[in-house]
Formats: C-alpha cells, structure tokens, sequence
C-alpha cells in the first residue's frame, strides 16, 4: 500500500511529482506529501486526505526544487493526519515509505533513549531518524543509508532526498515493489511504471532485497549483500499504461463497460478462434495430466474468482482444488506432497499474502501458475508461469474488469485441462468454447439494461443490510455481491450458499432486509427455487437476478427483477458478475459514495 515517487528533474518537479501521484492514488489516499530541495534545504508540503488537498495546498505553497520525493498513503501505523504524512524528515533527510517497517518499536526505543524526539506515530519515522543519526555521525548519505538498511525488518520501499544533495535519490526495496525509470537528464523512482508513465517508458525492477543509487546521469544497483548488480531495462508501452475516464463518471463505470472489450481480447488469446479449441499461450506451460491436486490462492475478488475456478477444474478436469485466502494459506503450512500445481490469482500482482503464500509453494519444491493482470508485477516475475488477464488498467478500488478476465482465463484453463486428463470429449470442448467466445455479446446484451438494475439500486439505498444467495457457480458470485455492494456503499452486506440458509441465517429473514437471488437456470436451479420459496415464506423481500422464462416456469416470475438473457450454465459467473457489479456502483454512486476510491481500501495491498 501507499505510492512513492521521486525525480531528479531538469526543472522544479513539485507539480510532475504529483502528476505521478495521482497514478498512484489506487494505492491509498489518506493523506499526500512532497519534499523538494528547495536551495539545498529539505522542504515539505503535506496535507491530510485526498492528493487534490495536497494540490490545492502547493498552489499557495510554491515550490522550485528540481529534486523531490512524493507520497500518497494508505495509514498502517498513526491516523491519517497531516503530522503523520510522508515524507518524514530531518533537517538533514527525507524518506517516503510504502510496507511496515515491523520492528520500528524496538527501533523507536533505542532512538529515543539515544535522545532523538517524534513528531509522527508512524513507523516511517524511525527509517529518517537512523539515517539522520548516521549522518551526523560522518557517514555520507549513501553509507548513511547501507548502515541503515539492514536494520529495517518487514516489507518496504523506501525513497531518501538529502539536504544538500541536488543530484542524488536513493531508492530501496524489500518486499514492497520499486521501479527506477530513465528520462533524457532525468531520473526516476516509482512505485510501478504506472506513476512514470508521464516520464518515461524506460523502466528497471529493483530485485528484493535492493537499492539504487541515481543521479540525473547514471543508476546504480546494488544487492542485499551490497554488490553492484544489473537490472535490466524493459520499455513497457504506454499505452497499456495510460487511463482515464473518457466520457463516464466514474473509473469504475468505465471499467464495468469494458468488459465485454477486454474479457473478449483475453478470450483471444486462450482460444484458437478459427478450430473453436482451448490454446494455451507459451507463458503456460504445464502438464495438467502431470498433476493430480491444484492448490488456488488469492484475496477478496481474486479469491472468488479462484472460488469459481474449483467448481470449473474439478467438474470439466476431475482435478481436485484445494483453495485458500492467502492470509490463511502463508501461515498454516499446509503440506505440499504429490505432484501439485499451485495456481494465484491476483490482479496487481502485488498482493503481499499472495506474494508471500507464492514463495511458499516455490519453497515446497511446486510450480506456480500466476493468473495476474500487471505483468511486470513481482507476482508475475516469481512464478513458474504466468497466465496474463488482458483488462488493461484497473484504477477503481473495487476489481470489476480484473475479475471477469479472470474468470475468462480460469475457464479456459480448466477447459483445457479437461482435454489433456481424457475428461472432456472433443464435442464438448467446442460447445464450452462456444459459450466463452459468446460471453462478449451476451455481456453487452446484459449492459444494455442498466437502468433497470438502477430501479432496483435505488431500493437498495435505504436498507442497512442485505443477503446473497447462490449455489454452485453462483455461490461464489453471491459473495462476490456481498463484497462489492459493502466495500462501496458501506451497507452491511453477506454472501451464503442458498442451501445454508437454513442452518442459521434465516433467522435474519422479515420484510426489511432484501435478499438478492442469483437464480441462473443451470443443474442445482430447481434447489435454489426451493431456498427462494423458504424465504417467500417468511416474508422476506426477494430480488432476483436470473432468467424469467425459467422463474415463470416454476411460479415465481414476479420477483424477477433483474432479467437476464439465457446462459450456457459454465458462463453464468461471467455474464451474472455484470448486474452485480452495477447494483454495488448505482447503490453507492445513488448515495453518493465515493466509488473510485471507497474509504478505508486501497488497490494494491501491499501490506499483509
Ligand atoms: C475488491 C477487490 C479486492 C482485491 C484484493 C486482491 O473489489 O478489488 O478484494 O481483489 O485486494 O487484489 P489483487 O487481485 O491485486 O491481488
């Protein structure tokens, strides 16, 4: 969490710094800060909340220095106040940090009783005091930082300014991503290339445990054991890098609208179109008939897309999947025996728990198949193989275009593994890749009745909570519900297996709290119906999302109200996913909400 950039400029870089933080925000906004060397003097400008404060603040504040560092924060340690935003400095330092720093207690402590005072409750600080302290010792800043660094326990990026020092940045990295990117007698650092976009497309990965040393001529790289090192330089296109709004209000409106886009060019790239045939890309190259157990790990969207994905391997491959949260997964130690593939499945390819739960199964000796959608992502660079989601940039907090290419990517997969294990016949192949290439279409037949899930949006305004059902494939999809409708209009939202119902929450159920039904008509659609009738009977008030040709079938058309179009049961995740996510953006967007960047979230969790 949280975004650092800093830039060695030929002219002032206050407003460019800013510029890149603005693509960074998808990393938290609870408050911004810049320092630049103003005449060699360390000078700060910060502000509490969104980066347009710190903008408004630094149009009265101007600031001239062509060297500066910037932060956009996510709080971990302290309130988002402005005393508590980056950078953090001395007289002599200024550091902006993304990760934890997990021994900054101890640290703190022997600070203090060495004398030196705070005046943040983050850990950041203690990174500017040891460097400070080293440099008032004598140590030059790039000692003053080697010394400084292998005290620092935890996941983090660092980037130092120093007064004094008008062509020097140092940039660190152990656990939390960092990039330095080349200009024309320009440098950079940043978290991901996305922040310098604007700057440069020349771009190179700090390895864990590295840092760099830049002036506006030259970058040094340096490994954990203070070896320099090369890393490579990669031009990463631009134009997978740059995002706006075009003409919607909001990223995630926009993103929503893409789908059937960019779930129809990932589709292309697993499927031979012409032979109606699942062909993997040459980043996956496994043997799924090698393999007899699949382990699935991810977090909060990615997880239930993982979640789907085990109905989807063990019906069409015979495969068994064992699936976890990656929070869970890292620390429980499960037992990597047999002959396994470990699949993760993230969209920023950054995700610590999922990072970590990855180093995991890479240390058990198994290979790794990561279906992510940042290529250049650490996620990306560690596994065995990589399985790119093509949704482009995602800058809405909440995943929407991620999570239906993934779903693309997972079917394909799995369709393809039921080929190579002999559970799939070659008939059945075609008409399952039939019904992925016809999800584009189905998804923009769906998209054209948004007003009507806005109907039904509006109802959901005054509520406080709300249920999802689902079974089977929409079981996970009725969590996915859940998800978006609480993390973007804070209505308390949960998602049950409708045949659970019964063991508990049902309880809940009177005429005050909707129960939204995703009732596709596929093998268990008769069991939901029977769950939709329990409900009905103790008054509950039913929203169904489903097929009404089917719910008139069995007598319940009137609570139709969301149709939708017949679907090929093994797509409903994908085309069930669109109303879903417009009922979570039209409820919050209606209540005003701030749906981009939801309160309290980040994009990418760097931090476990
Ligand atoms: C919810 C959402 C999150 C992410 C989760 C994993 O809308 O976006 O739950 O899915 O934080 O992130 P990635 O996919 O980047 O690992």
């Amino acid at each position: 969490m949280c975004g650092i950039i800093g830039i060695l400029g030929k002219a002032a870089v206050a407003n460019d710094l800013v510029d890149g933080l603005r693509r960074l925000e998808y990393r938290g906004y609870d408050s911004a800060g810049v320092a630049t060397l103003e005449d060699g003097v360390v000078t700060r400008v910060r502000a509490e909340g969104k980066l347009r404060n710190l903008a408004e603040r630094l149009s009265h504040h101007h600031l001239h220095g062509k060297t500066g560092i910037g932060h956009t924060r996510w709080a971990t340690h302290g309130r988002p106040t402005e005393n508590n935003a980056h950078p953090h400095a001395t007289e002599r330092v200024a550091v902006v940090h993304n990760g934890i720093i997990e021994n900054f207690r101890e640290l703190r402590d022997e600070l203090a009783a060495d004398g030196m005072t705070f005046s943040s409750q983050t850990d950041t600080e203690v990174v500017a005091l040891l460097v400070d302290r080293a440099l008032r010792n004598g140590l030059a800043p790039i000692e003053a930082v080697r010394e400084t660094l292998p005290r620092l326990r935890g996941a983090f990026a660092l980037a130092f300014l120093f007064a004094g020092e008008d062509d020097l940045l140092i940039g660190a990295r152990a656990g939390a991503p960092l990039a330095v990117g080349y200009g024309q007698g320009e440098n950079y650092l940043g978290s991901d290339a996305l922040a310098l976009a604007p700057f440069t497309d020349r771009i190179s990965y700090l390895e864990d445990g590295d840092w760099a040393v830049l002036s506006r001529g030259a970058v040094m790289f340096f490994d954990s054991a203070n070896r320099e090192v090369v890393r490579p330089i990669t031009v990463v296109p631009q134009g997978a890098l740059l995002a706006d709004k075009g003409n919607y209000s909001h990223f995630m409106a926009k993103e929503i609208h893409e789908q059937p886009e960019v779930v129809g060019r990932t589709i292309a790239h697993y499927v031979d179109l012409a032979n109606g045939v699942v062909a993997l890309p040459d980043t996956v190259n496994i043997d799924f008939a090698a393999i007899d157990r699949l382990v699935v790990v991810g977090c909060g969207t990615a997880f239930y897309a993982g979640a789907i994905a085990k109905y989807w391997f063990e019906q069409l491959a015979g495969l068994p999947v064992e699936i976890d949260v990656a929070s869970e997964f890292r620390y429980r130690e499960p037992p990597l025996s047999g002959r396994g593939l470990a699949l993760f499945i993230s969209q920023s390819g950054e995700t610590a728990d999922t990072l970590a739960s990855l180093r995991y199964t890479q240390q058990g000796g198994w290979p790794s198949l990561a279906v992510v959608n940042v290529q250049t992502s650490t996620i990306a660079r560690e596994s065995t193989m990589m399985a790119p989601t093509l949704a482009g940039p995602e800058i809405g907090v909440a995943s929407t275009k991620a999570f239906t290419c993934q779903l693309a990517v997972l079917l394909a997969l799995a369709i393809h593994a039921g080929r190579v294990r002999g559970v799939l016949s070659a008939e059945r192949e075609q008409e399952l890749v039939g019904a992925l290439v016809g999800v584009p279409a189905l998804m923009n037949r769906v998209l054209a009745h948004e007003t009507d899930v806005e109907v039904v949006a509006r109802d959901l305004t005054h509520t406080t909570d709300v249920l999802y059902l689902g079974r089977g494939l929409s079981y996970p999809l009725a969590l996915e519900g859940a998800l978006k409708l609480k993390e973007l209009s804070y209505i308390h939202a949960e998602g049950y297996a409708a045949g659970e119902l019964k063991h508990g929450p049902i309880a809940l159920i009177d005429e005050t709290i909707p129960v939204i039904v995703i009732a596709p008509r596929d093998g268990v659609f008769e069991k939901t119906v029977s769950n939709i009738q329990e409900v009905a009977a103790r008054g509950g008030n039913i929203i169904l999302i489903g097929d009404r040709s089917a719910a008139s079938e069995v007598g319940i058309a009137g609570e139709t109200a969301i149709e939708m179009p017949p679907v090929h049961p093994v797509v409903v995740p994908l085309i069930y996913a669109i109303p879903v996510q417009l009922l979570a953006y039209h409820t919050a967007r209606v209540m005003g909400k701030d749906v981009d960047q939801p309160r309290n979230l980040a994009k990418s969790v760097t931090v476990e």
